[in-house]
């Protein structure tokens, strides 16, 4: 099994290079995450951003697994399903479709919940999609939630009006502005008579069933290493496991079984969110770049903040997750400028601090740069490794051997073919 995970704050192309290698793999895996995630891919020159589903779906070959570190919100599901089948029916998607009968669900209170700690002032203020993300996986470890394959135990319609009872009584303690309740109920109800249509297994016995049987499958990992619960800006984060470790448990395959894996970056950095961002720029220079990378959620069309490179923040994202290959987005972005700088280290009460640390805070540390020249060309035009402007190759290099990860891919673009293969690392 090859892995792929994002290596900042999310949104560096993991969709758009899933679908370039999508052909070379029987299965694509969600491992983590939910509808928070927005993985872009263009298909019949159309742009479509995929949310809960793998990105293996516009492959008609390619089997697709919602893998049991998901939490799934079964509205949202029905959604998506048809939103893709009205888009191509020809793609089958619904035979194409495995959910794990133990990923657990999204409820409809979660939703609410999620939108009161955000606005809340005794509450923090995380910056999250207000999918109800962090009280799906909370009700998860609290062991008070409900799963997949729960909806067709006869109790379920019992337990599923217990707990939203309780929770929509607590709703509204809170004061939140809340629909019917029976209207709630009704809602996900249909998701999950639409959820029942659907191919529920135990996909830990299919994955490993498949490899055993020689098949290759790529784990996909939703949102990014820097907003993992454990290992990313705690507590400016998500709430599952997005890092390469993440894909075995949340997808239940042994680490022996792991083969190559792929983490992506872009050739700056973005975040949506609060959180420690130290190479983010600001003012009309932060304009300039988040409008011509078009850096505007993909999920929740908010601004993205945009900042530089951090090299200490990708070498520990290397590190955390064992990345075989890096692939590298979004250098077309940064042509035309005279100078490129990446942040090589930290200045922190002025003593130099080369590794991203967990207590690493804005106030205290400074971003040190390194320049490097400008490139200019046309990105659409580069078919070949020989294309690609020497100073970009030259960035490339240094980010390499920094990272001590080759760069296999280079995004020259947002389309399907804009991609291209290096071999002369
Ligand atoms: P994901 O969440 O990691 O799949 O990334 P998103 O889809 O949320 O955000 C990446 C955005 O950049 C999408 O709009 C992509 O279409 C676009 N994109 C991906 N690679 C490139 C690239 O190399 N150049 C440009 N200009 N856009 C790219
Ligand atoms: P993809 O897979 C970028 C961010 C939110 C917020 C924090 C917590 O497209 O890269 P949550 O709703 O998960 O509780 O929000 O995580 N976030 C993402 N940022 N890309 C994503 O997914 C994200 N998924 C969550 O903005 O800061
Ligand atoms: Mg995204």
């Amino acid at each position: 099994m090859d892995i792929l995970v994002g290596l900042q704050w999310g949104d560096e192309g993991k969709g758009k290079f899933i679908d370039h290698i999508c052909n070379q793999y029987d299965i694509i895996a969600r491992f983590n995450g939910g509808a928070n995630a927005g993985h872009s891919i263009y298909y019949n020159e159309q742009k479509v951003t995929l949310k809960l589903l793998p990105s293996g779906v516009f492959y008609p070959n390619t089997m697709n697994v919602i893998g049991t570190g998901v939490v799934v919100n079964p509205i949202q599901l029905k959604q998506e399903v048809e939103q893709l089948m009205a888009l191509d029916a020809t793609l089958a998607l619904p035979q194409r479709l495995l959910l794990s009968a133990k990923a657990h669900l999204v409820l409809p209170t979660y939703a609410y919940f999620d939108q009161f700690y955000e606005s809340h002032p005794d509450y923090r203020t995380i910056g999250t999609t207000k999918n109800g993300i962090a009280p799906a996986y909370a009700a998860k470890i609290l062991r008070q939630n409900l799963r997949v394959g729960d909806v067709y135990s006869t109790r379920f319609s019992s337990e599923l009006q217990a707990i939203l009872q309780r929770q929509y009584r607590e709703l509204e303690q809170l004061q939140c502005d809340l629909p019917p309740l029976n209207e709630m109920e009704a809602a996900f109800l249909d998701g999950v008579a639409f959820l029942k249509t659907l191919l529920v297994t135990d996909t830990e016995l299919y994955v490993n069933q498949a490899l055993h049987e020689g098949k290759k499958v790529l784990a996909e990992g939703a949102q990014a290493t820097m907003l993992d619960i454990d290992h990313g800006t705690y507590p400016y984060v998500t709430s599952s496991s997005t890092v390469a470790g993440g894909a075995c448990t949340g997808l239940g395959v042994s680490p022996k079984k792991v083969g190559a894996i792929f983490g992506v970056t872009k050739a700056y950095t973005t975040r949506v969110g609060e959180g420690i961002f130290p190479t983010e720029l600001a003012g009309a220079e932060a304009e300039q770049l988040r409008l011509k990378g078009g850096e505007f959620g993909s999920n929740t069309k908010r601004p993205r903040r945009v900042g530089w490179l951090d090299l200490p923040a990708l070498k520990y994202a290397c590190m955390v997750n064992g990345v075989t290959q890096l692939i590298v987005t979004k250098g077309d972005i940064l042509s035309d400028r005279e100078e490129v700088p990446i942040c090589t280290h930290y200045e922190v009460e002025g003593k130099r601090q080369a590794y991203f640390s967990a207590n690493q805070e804005e106030k205290t540390s400074q971003a040190v740069y390194q320049l490097f020249q400008g490139w200019t060309g046309d990105f659409t035009q580069i078919k070949a490794e020989s294309q690609v402007p020497s100073a970009y190759r030259a960035y490339l290099n240094f980010i390499a051997q920094a990272v001590g990860v080759p760069v296999t891919y280079l995004s020259t673009g947002p389309k399907r073919e804009e991609i291209i293969e290096l071999k002369a690392n």
